[in-house]
C-alpha cells in the first residue's frame, strides 16, 4: 500500500494530539509536514507540542514548521481552559531536543503542493490562516492538492463560541471565508470535506476507551478516569504514550463535565484525520458552504445552502452521519497498538 501524503495544519490541541497520535499509527497516512497556527494556543507552543509528540513515539524528524502567529484580521483568542496551560491537558511531555523548521508554514504548504500536485491531503485542524495565507500566495493551491479535509464549523447545529459560531472559525472568519471562496469550483469528488460540531459532538470518548487503549497498549494498571477523582488526578500507566494522552484527556473530560457536557470528551480532531484517509466512516452531504463576517452577533456563523439558494455550485461535502463507535473501534486499535510497539522498543 502507498501511504496518503497528508500535509496537517494543526493549533495542538489535545484533541489536534491525538489527531497526532493516529495518523503515526496509522499505516495509510504519510506525514509530509506538521504547520503550526495559533488558536488553542499560541503557534510557538503549538510547534514544541507536536515536536514532543513525534519525539515521545519515536517517530522520525517529521518537519513542524511555524506559521501564523495571528489570524489574518481578528485579534488573537486562545483557550487554555478547554486545553490546558500548554495545549496539552495535565501531560508534560518531555522536551524533545527537536528544532523548528526554518521554513515558514505557507512556504511547505505551497513547496508540498507544487512538488506533489494531485496527491497531497491537506488536513487542517486548527483555524485556517495558515491556508488561506498558502493559496494568496498560491492561487492554484486549491486544484494543487487532492483533496481538502477540515474540522470547523456547525451545519445546522449551535456553536461552541458563540451561539452559532466553532472555535476553529470563530478564531479567523476571514481566512475561514478566504479558503470556502478559494476552494470553490472543484468537481464534487474533490470538493473539501469538512467535519462541523454537529457530526464530531457525536464523536464522545468517554474513560472506558481510554481503559481499552491501554489494555490494547499492554499498559498497567487498568488505566482508570473517574469524574469523582481529584481534579489533576495524574495517570501511572505504564506506557508512556497512555501515561500522557490519559493526562492530556483527563483535562479536557474535566473541562466537559465542568461545562455540562458529561464526563467525556467531544474529540473533533482525531475524527477529522480518520476521515483524511479514512472517508468511508462518515457521510455526507453536498453544500455550499459561507461564513458570515458582518454579523454583529453572527460573525464567524458557517451557512450551508443545501437547496441551491443562493445559486451557487457546492463547494463542501459536509459529514452528516457516522457510527461513532466504529470509529472509537478503529482509532482505539491504532493508537493503542502504536503505544504497544513504542514501549516495546524502548
Ligand atoms: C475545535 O476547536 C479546538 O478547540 C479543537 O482542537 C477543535 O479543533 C473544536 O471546535
Ligand atoms: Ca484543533
Amino acid at each position: 500500500m502507498t501511504p496518503q501524503k497528508i500535509l496537517f495544519d494543526v493549533d495542538t490541541g489535545i484533541d489536534d494530539s491525538l489527531a497526532l497520535l493516529y495518523l503515526l499509527a496509522s499505516p495509510e497516512a504519510e506525514i509530509l509536514a506538521i504547520t503550526c497556527t495559533s488558536g488553542n494556543v499560541p503557534a510557538r507552543q503549538v510547534a514544541l507540542n507536536n515536536l514532543n509528540w513525534l519525539a515521545l513515539c519515536g517517530a522520525p524528524e517529521i518537519e513542524v514548521a511555524l506559521g501564523s502567529e495571528v489570524p489574518l484580521l481578528a485579534p488573537l483568542m486562545t483557550t487554555e481552559e478547554t486545553h490546558g496551560p500548554q495545549g496539552i491537558g495535565y501531560a508534560e511531555l518531555p522536551d524533545s531536543g527537536r528544532s523548528i523548521s526554518d521554513r515558514h508554514a505557507t512556504q511547505v504548504w505551497i513547496d508540498a503542493v507544487r512538488a506533489h500536485p494531485g496527491e497531497v491531503i491537506g488536513l487542517v485542524t486548527g483555524p485556517l490562516t495558515n491556508l488561506a495565507l498558502a493559496v494568496r500566495l498560491e492561487p492554484e493551491l486549491p486544484r494543487l492538492l487532492q483533496r481538502l479535509v477540515v474540522m470547523g464549523g456547525a451545519f445546522d447545529y449551535k456553536g461552541n463560541t458563540t451561539p452559532v459560531s466553532e472555535w476553529n472559525i470563530a478564531v479567523d472568519p476571514d481566512a475561514a471565508k478566504l479558503v470556502f471562496d478559494a476552494f470553490s469550483g472543484l468537481p464534487p469528488e474533490r470538493a473539501p470535506i469538512i467535519a462541523g460540531l454537529n457530526i464530531t459532538e457525536r464523536v464522545e470518548l468517554h474513560p472506558h476507551h481510554v481503559a481499552e487503549l491501554g489494555r490494547v497498549a499492554g499498559s498497567e494498571p487498568e488505566e482508570v478516569i473517574a469524574a469523582d477523582d481529584a481534579p489533576g488526578t495524574r495517570s501511572h500507566a505504564s506506557n508512556p504514550v497512555v501515561r500522557h494522552l490519559s493526562d492530556a484527556v483527563r483535562f479536557y473530560m474535566e473541562f466537559h463535565l465542568t461545562h455540562d457536557q458529561g464526563h467525556l470528551a467531544h474529540v473533533h480532531d482525531p475524527f477529522a484525520a480518520a476521515l483524511a484517509i479514512q472517508p468511508e466512516l462518515a457521510t455526507y452531504r453536498a453544500a455550499t458552504v459561507d461564513v458570515e463576517l458582518g454579523g454583529t452577533l453572527s460573525r464567524g456563523q458557517t451557512i450551508a445552502d443545501w437547496a441551491g439558494l443562493w445559486g451557487r455550485e457546492p463547494n463542501a461535502a459536509v459529514a452528516v452521519d457516522t457510527d461513532p463507535e466504529a470509529f472509537f473501534a478503529h482509532f482505539i486499535e491504532r493508537v493503542g497498538g502504536l503505544a504497544r510497539r513504542v514501549a516495546e522498543s524502548s
